[in-house]
Order: structure tokens, then C-alpha cells, then sequence
């Protein structure tokens, strides 16, 4: 039915198909195609989606070749000209590009998707692919593709690496919003659709974001945002309605509290109409919650999806909650049991526009965690997986880490739900369940400082998360190379060595910490660098129960806390057995003497050693690696990074020194290799 010009059928005689394809796609999804020069193309109109604004001629004409030498169009048409369906973007003239492509075509059905799809042509050059083969068709696998900012107005940024905040100073917006320019163009290249531009942990000043002190600003980064197809959501403070509106209490059944928020939201949407939601961390970490007044999270939820459903507004409502007082002689309270023991009874009771959000670990982003068995586990209730980009317990920024291996390790788990193959990416996307609201958000790790993340390599990560989310089976490999060209270029030493740098990295940093899933080990509060028993006699509820006779957490239905039960039976019996527990996530799931053979036939102690031992040496010649590269690339390039990679490796010889010594005196038990061990 539609009705496509004679013209453009002549040059592009696909255009029907592509055209009923794409609308297929959904709203963000977009084809691309390079056709051939000689199909009557004797127009010079342009092609565009719908009310998106055409690329003008003009922008292209200096950078244009020969490239359409079959082709008389005319380069200086106007905008004007546009039809409204397609335009043709002309080549640059030094891509990697064949002389007998006379017009590229973006097909959309949304402004969204062209934009999209630009990028997608974008990367297509800057990874220097032939345009000849530009043929795609695409859409996002994820329908919010998230990142979370932590950023305080103070300027501050928990948990950020990447020096302080671009978006506040002084419990103020910095109004750079040429800075915001750049970094929402940066977030739709990544394909990211959505911002939360606040710390889940909302204090005084950010609690009033949603009043009419702050909205002023609010409007102006969504009207920044909006040019590129981002929806702004802000995070929330649950005990507003006294902080914000001198009410003398909270309560999300409470008549006035309801009529509170229901207000703050209509101003909210006269200045943001297009505004996401909010983001909210309840009786988390002494946040408020609705505990305080006998209610459970359905009950704070929905009285906030409530108030956002006449907008199409969306309640994001974190699962992070559990009892952060917890005794560590009480071994019945397992802080991995939280989350699914609050939120799986409430399946069913949640607002269709509540989104639970929902961390891939049952603890909080360690180098290695057992997969949350949330995921799955809410048939009736839409579910966001929740990722931490910025490397809190991965090094900081200061340790090379690419994680995108570990998300793909995370998506393609398979949660067995309802006895089929259910991977984690089937709930995350919906498609599982034909969920409407679904998708992946991110602990974003950008800053002020010049590279956006501290530690350059670090980028990867971003882009990776934003890449993944958009096409989850997209290889990390994959990803590593489109990141390091578009970055490097094409020297093929350059990128290949950094794409097996990234590759290398993670198993690197898990050898130098904690071993065999444990977790933590950390320096208290700030998490950098090793403390065996930094967290072991505190109340946060991370221990590794480490004695003179073994160390692990016993999770088993049998003796432990029980928490391998909340698995479905496959993953469940496979983790529970001493058997059969993969080694990697052992001591998670087990306490066990140090002479526990694994099925690699090392010792438990032995295997400690020598990862530390190794991890150290992996981590000098990262140094080494990198080295070879100087000179092929921009000075400061190459001395950032190479001093972020000293940084590190001389922090690996600490990991390895602590945690061998450590574990020598407490076992008793000598290196068979006799290395020396302080
Ligand atoms: C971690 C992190 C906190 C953060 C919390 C959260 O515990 O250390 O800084 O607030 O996660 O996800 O809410």
C-alpha cells in the first residue's frame, strides 16, 4: 500500500520489499543498501524518512570523490528537493569504497532509526568495509538500552573512575551542554536509548530534582537528549513527599503520598513530555523504602506506575535489596538469597509499566558470580538486566578489564526456565514471554576527563555494553575490533594486539584477585585493591569464611544456606554437588579444605598459587604488549595507556603477594613449586 514514486522504483527496484520489511522492524529498526550505478538513476532527489531531516548535499560535497562517476546527481540539490521516503548519503572519498555504487540507501520507519542507521554507516566506514557490500537490516534486540548515571550534584560520582561529573558541580547543573551534545551523539552511536542522569542513591539536593527548582535543567538535558533519540528518566528519592513535600510521612498506600507524586509527575511531564520514568533503589542500603511502613515493593511500585501511566511513563524498581546488618556468626542469612526471596513472592502484583531491574549477580558485580536466579523466575513481570560498566571491582579503571566476554558469558546463560533452553537474553529482551517493557541498563563509567573513561581501553566496555545491547550475539571479538578501529584505525598490529589485550584481560584480573568465585577481598568502602579480610567481619554480608581448614560459602540445600534451590532443577543440581560445580564458581557454592582437587586436578591452595603467580606475570606483559605499539599511534595515546598498564601491573605483584601470603599462613600448606611467598 504504499505508494513509492516511479523514480526511485527505477533506481531501486527492491524499494517495495525493503520498505514493508522496515516497517516490520520496529520503530528504531532501519535497511541499508548500496545500490549499484546504471539503474536509471537520473534523479538527484533525496531520500528521507518521514519528517526526519534529509542529509543535506552540502555536508558531503566537500569530501565527495568521483565515487559516483556513473551518476549525474547534482550535489548542490537542497534540502528542499527531499522526497520523503529515502535518502542517498554520497561516500567518502577515502573509504574503502568501489566505484560502481551510485547511492546509499537509509530506509526507516522513525527518525530514530535513520539516525541509527547513519551510524550504522558511520561504522561501516570507519571499520573500512567495502560499501559495495552495504546491505543490512536491523533492529535492537532490547527495547531500553539504559545507561545509569551515578553522578551526584555535588559533582561527585559513586563509584566513578573517570574523574568528576560533566553533568553537576556544586549542587548545580554545569549547563555544559556542548558537552551533553557530544556525549548524547557518543550515546546514540552506541545505540543506547535511554539516560538515567542521577545516583540511585538520591540525596538531598537530587531529590529535588523533580520540583520545579531543578525541572528548568531537567527540560534542557532532555531537549539535548531527545535530538538524539534518548529518553530521560531521573532517579528518585522514595521518601520525597517529606523531604521534597513536608509531608509528615511516605506511605505508598497513604491518600496525600499518592496525590503527592501524582503531582510531581504532571509537572515533571509539562517541561519533559517525552519523559522516561524513575529510576528507584528502595530499602536498599538505609535508602527509604516502603518497609518502614509495613508495605511491600508492589506497594511502592505501583504507587509510582500509577501516577507515570497516564504519560507512558515506566517505574524502574532495583531488586538490590537485602539486610546490610547482618552478623557474620549468623550463618542462615545469605545476602545471594535477598533479592529473589523479596521479589519472587510479589511475581504477578507489579503495574505493567513496573520495570524490576534486576543486577546479573546475586551480590554486586564481582569479577565472577553465578548468574542471578531472578532472571526467570518472574513469569508475570517485566525484567531488566542491570550491568555495572563502570569497573568498581574490576580494577577501577586503572586495571585493563574488558567485560564484554563476561556480559556474553551472562546473556547466553541458559536459566532452563519452564524445562526449555531460556537464556538470560531471551528474559532480558522479552521475547521469552512477549514482554512488552524489557531491556538492559548499565552503570555508565564516563566523566569529565578527556577520553570520557580514565583508562582509554576502558571505552570498550561502553561501547561494548551499548553494541551487545542492541545485538546481544555480536562476539566480544567482534565488538573489540569495531571499537579498536574506529578508535586506532587500520593498522592491523594495532588492532590486533589490542583486540587480544581486551580478550586476555578479564581472565588476567581474575587470576590476580579473588579465586575461584569467592568475590570481594576488597579494601572496604572504596574497593580498590586486596583485603582478605577487609569485609569478612562486617555487616555487609560478603564472606568468604576462610579458616585454617578450608574456605568457600556453603549455598547447598543440605548443609548450607539453601540459595542453590533458587535455581531452576538443571542449574540447581549442577551447583549444589560438589560433583559437578564448575570450578570457577566453587567456593561460591561450597566450603571446602584447601586440598579439595578441582576437576582442572589441582589443589584448591595450589590453584590459588599459581593463578596469582600467573596473573601477575599476565599483567607485566600486558606492559610489554603494549610497547610494541608505540609509534603507531598518537603519542598521548600510547602514554596513557602505557601508564595506566604500569599502574597495574605493579598492583598485580600487591594482589599476588596479599592474597598468597595470606592464605600460605593459613593453611600451613607450601607452594609445590617453592616460590617465594611473603
Ligand atoms: C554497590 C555500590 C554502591 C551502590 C550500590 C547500588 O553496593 O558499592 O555504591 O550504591 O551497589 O547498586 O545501589
Amino acid at each position: 500500500t504504499y505508494d513509492l514514486p516511479e523514480w526511485l522504483i527505477t533506481m531501486y527496484p527492491q524499494a517495495y520489499d525493503d520498505v514493508q520489511q522496515c516497517m516490520a522492524q520496529g520503530e528504531e529498526g532501519y535497511i541499508l543498501r548500496a545500490l549499484p550505478a546504471g539503474n536509471g538513476d537520473t534523479t538527484n532527489s533525496y531520500i528521507a524518512s518521514n519528517s526526519a531531516t534529509p542529509a543535506t548535499s552540502t555536508s558531503h560535497s566537500s569530501s565527495t570523490s568521483n565515487i559516483n562517476s556513473n551518476s549525474n546527481s547534482n550535489r548542490n540539490s537542497n534540502a528542499s528537493e527531499s522526497s520523503s521516503i529515502s535518502s542517498p548519503i554520497e561516500p567518502n572519498s577515502t573509504s574503502n569504497t568501489t566505484s560502481h555504487v551510485a547511492r546509499l540507501i537509509i530506509l526507516a520507519p522513525s527518525p530514530a532509526g535513520l539516525l541509527y542507521g547513519a551510524f550504522h554507516l558511520l561504522r561501516h566506514l570507519g571499520t573500512g568495509q567495502p560499501l559495495d557490500q552495504l546491505t543490512a537490516i536491523s533492529r535492537p534486540a532490547n527495547r531500553l538500552r539504559m545507561i545509569d548515571h551515578w553522578d551526584n550534584a555535588d559533582g561527585s560520582i559513586e563509584r566513578g573512575y573517570a574523574g568528576q561529573s560533566f553533568l553537576y558541580e556544586n549542587n548545580a547543573f554545569t549547563r555544559d551542554w556542548d558537552r551533553l551534545h557530544d556525549y548524547a551523539r557518543l550515546l546514540a552511536s552506541a545505540g543506547f536509548n535511554a539516560l538515567s542522569i542521577n545516583n540511585v542513591n538520591v540525596h538531598a539536593t537530587e531529590t529535588l530534582f523533580i520540583t520545579d527548582a531543578f525541572l528548568p535543567d531537567v527540560a534542557e538535558v532532555a531537549n539535548i537528549l531527545r535530538k538524539y533519540a534518548i529518553r530521560l528518566y531521573v532517579s528518585v528519592n522514595f521518601a520525597a513527599p517529606i523531604e521534597a513535600g513536608g509531608l509528615s510521612t511516605a506511605d505508598p498506600l497513604d491518600e496525600a503520598v499518592r496525590r503527592w507524586w501524582q503531582e510531581a509527575v504532571a509537572d515533571v511531564y509539562r517541561y519533559v513530555p517525552d519523559f522516561g520514568g524513575f529510576v528507584v533503589k528502595a530499602d536498599s542500603e538505609n535508602r527509604p523504602g516502603p518497609f518502614t511502613y509495613g508495605r511491600d515493593h508492589a506497594d511502592g511500585a505501583n504507587m509510582l506506575a500509577v501516577a507515570l501511566e497516564p504519560y507512558g511513563g515506566g517505574v524502574i524498581w532495583r531488586c538490590f535489596v537485602y539486610n546490610c546488618k547482618q552478623d557474620w556468626r549468623d550463618r542462615t542469612t545469605d545476602r545471594a538469597r535477598a533479592a529473589y526471596d523479596h521479589f519472587q513472592p510479589l511475581d504477578g502484583k507489579f503495574a505493567h509499566n513496573v520495570m524490576l531491574q534486576i543486577k546479573n549477580g546475586p551480590l554486586d558485580f564481582q569479577v565472577r558470580e553465578p548468574v542471578s536466579p531472578l532472571f526467570g523466575a518472574m513469569k508475570q513481570t517485566h525484567q531488566l538486566l542491570e550491568f555495572q560498566i563502570t569497573q568498581e571491582y574490576t580494577g577501577q579503571q586503572r586495571h585493563l578489564c574488558y567485560l564484554v566476554p563476561q556480559w556474553k558469558e551472562i546473556l547466553d546463560f541458559d536459566t532452563a526456565v519452564g524445562d526449555r533452553f531460556a537464556p538470560v537474553k531471551q528474559i532480558a529482551n522479552g521475547s521469552i514471554w512477549q514482554r512488552e517493557w524489557n531491556g538492559i541498563a548499565a552503570v555508565g563509567n564516563t566523566g569529565i576527563d578527556g577520553n570520557w573513561t580514565g583508562h582509554l581501553l576502558a571505552q570498550a566496555n561502553w561501547y561494548g555494553l551499548g553494541r551487545l545491547a542492541w545485538e546481544p550475539d555480536l562476539s566480544a571479538e567482534e565488538i573489540a575490533r569495531e571499537w579498536a578501529t574506529l578508535v586506532f584505525g587500520q593498522d592491523a598490529q594495532v588492532v590486533d594486539m589490542i583486540i587480544s589485550m581486551l580478550m586476555d584481560s578479564l581472565p588476567i584480573y581474575e587470576n590476580y584477585t579473588s579465586p575461584l568465585g569467592v568475590g570481594w577481598m576488597v579494601n572496604p568502602n572504596h574497593h580498590y585493591g586486596p583485603n582478605v579480610d577487609g569485609y569478612e567481619y562486617s555487616p555487609w554480608g560478603t564472606y568468604h569464611y576462610a579458616d585454617h581448614a578450608g574456605i568457600g560459602v556453603d549455598r547447598t540445600i543440605a548443609t548450607g544456606t539453601g540459595y542453590t534451590a533458587q535455581y531452576e532443577p538443571v542449574n540447581r543440581d549442577r551447583y549444589d554437588s560438589l560433583e559437578s560445580c564448575p570450578d570457577e564458581l566453587l567456593l561460591f557454592f561450597h566450603h571446602v579444605p584447601y586440598t579439595h582437587v578441582l576437576h582442572s586436578g589441582k589443589t584448591v591452595i595450589q590453584h590459588i598459587y599459581d593463578t596469582h603467580f600467573q596473573g601477575a606475570e599476565q599483567a607485566a606483559r600486558l606492559c610489554q604488549r603494549w610497547q610494541t605499539l608505540e609509534g603507531r599511534m598518537a603519542p598521548g595515546l600510547h602514554t596513557q595507556v602505557a601508564a595506566r598498564l604500569a599502574e597495574q601491573a605493579e598492583h598485580a605483584k600487591e594482589w599476588r603477594d596479599v592474597i598468597n601470603s595470606y592464605f600460605q599462613r593459613k593453611s600451613g600448606i607450601a607452594d609445590v613449586h617453592g616460590r617465594v611467598i611473603y
